[in-house]
């Protein structure tokens, strides 16, 4: 505890000193000349799809928002035999873009694996990551661009990617989401929203209940981000890849028992079964988030997010307290299929069972529960035996709905 609140006070300190907006929004306009530069001329088609020998299509929804996402359509598999199975729309969870469902080769990658049997994949990019960073009215380089946490997801984003691959294809689809992807999905679905357009879900390593976190560094970083002092001083963006969250987790780092000299372990848990050439690779391809984002993630509760006083939730809300995301109000008969492993240190064994509890007078046969003893947080989109250890039996789930 002594330690903790060290670091807390150490982290702002450390932000007083080095940080004010301008330096941040310079930053950040240097990172978006490079990003709206590559999305002229290259995207996840051309960068990961094509070059594997696959035809694929960029497409671009905007959201209720503004925000301009980009999506990327996989129409056929190897072969060139058009797809004779619904559309799958594939939503990925945080610091990632919907690259890492093509990561991986062919034979071992759930993108090209769906189109390979015959689906129609659709892959969505949340706002913020490299190809989704436009916007109708404002730039990367605005605050007000970040100022959105998963709650926007739930509103804006996934519902905008699920209604555009409905009308684009006319057809009902089939939702895959991995962790943040997932709780996303959960809190779209237990409002009510985008059910209609959808024949089931597929939730891996499932996220909602949040009380048994063990991932050291997003435990470090859950205590540092429960304030809002890093908002506030302007870090709007959350860039993994830029000065500001290196420096973040240099501090972060030093609290004893932090081993960062893994970094990927240290955020996700072990991953038994990836390919030793993915970790360099999954690193180089992190995504920013904005701040709120993952202050909204550190308050480890499955409400909107909170504005920590009376007064602000009243007014955001008309409320006192945010109002609670209910997961049993996800209807008793809406197909699901959710695969969870003993060594994910972010969607935990116990945070799942608590999950499951408030399932359990789901349908029996709409609800598929698959234990993965071995399987960490990232083995469930880019572990080598992915294929064999659960996308063959998400395949048969995917054909029976
Ligand atoms: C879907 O189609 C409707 C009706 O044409 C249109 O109003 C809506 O903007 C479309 N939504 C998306 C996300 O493409
Ligand atoms: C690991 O990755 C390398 C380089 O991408 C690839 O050549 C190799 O086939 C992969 N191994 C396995 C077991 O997937």
């Amino acid at each position: 505890m002594a330690y903790t609140i060290t670091v807390i006070i150490i982290v702002v300190l450390y932000f007083i000193s080095i940080s004010n907006a301008t330096r941040n929004l310079n930053l950040i306009n240097g990172q978006d000349d490079l990003s709206s530069s590559l999305v002229n001329q290259v995207g996840i088609c051309s960068l990961l799809v094509e070059t594997q020998g696959y035809t694929c299509e960029e497409h671009k929804v905007t959201t209720k928002d503004g925000y301009i996402l980009s999506m990327q359509r996989i129409p056929m598999g190897r072969g060139g035999k058009k797809a004779d199975k619904p559309p799958v729309l594939l939503q990925h969870g945080i610091l990632v873009d919907g690259g890492t469902w093509v990561l991986n080769t062919p034979d071992e990658s759930l993108g090209f694996i769906l189109a390979d049997n015959g689906f129609d994949v659709w892959i969505a990019n949340t706002r913020g990551t490299d190809f989704s960073r436009g916007h109708t009215s404002l730039s990367p380089s605005d605050p007000e661009y970040w100022d959105w946490s998963w709650d926007e997801l739930v509103a804006f984003d996934l519902p905008a990617s699920i209604q555009y691959v409905h009308n684009q294809t006319g057809k009902n689809l089939h939702c895959v989401g991995h962790s943040l992807g997932t709780l996303i999905a959960f809190s779209a679905f237990s409002k009510g929203q985008t059910l209609n357009m959808l024949r089931s879900a597929v939730l891996l390593s499932p996220i909602a209940y949040l009380g048994h976190v063990s991932s050291i560094l997003a435990r470090a970083g859950a205590e540092a981000f429960s304030s809002e002092a890093l908002y506030w001083l302007g870090l709007h963006e959350f860039a993994p890849r830029g000065k500001d969250v290196a420096d973040f987790l240099s501090v972060i780092c030093k609290i004893p028992d932090t081993d960062c000299s893994d970094l990927m372990t240290s955020f996700t848990g072990p991953n038994c079964c990836l390919n030793s050439s993915m970790t360099d690779k999954f690193l180089e391809h992190a995504q920013s988030t904005a701040t709120k984002n993952v202050i909204h993630l550190a308050q480890r509760t499955i409400t909107m997010y909170d504005y920590g006083n009376v007064y602000s939730n009243q007014k955001r809300y008309g409320q006192s307290t945010p109002p609670v995301y209910d997961m049993g109000r996800i209807p008793k008969d809406f197909p699901m299929y959710l695969s969870y492993g003993g060594k994910d240190a972010l969607s935990d064994v116990e945070d799942v069972n608590t999950l499951l509890n408030r399932f359990n007078d789901h349908v029996p046969d709409k609800l598929v529960q698959q234990f993965k003893e071995d399987y960490g947080h990232v083995d469930f989109i880019l572990a080598t035996n992915a294929k064999k250890e659960v996308y063959d039996r998400m395949m048969d789930f995917l054909k029976l709905h």
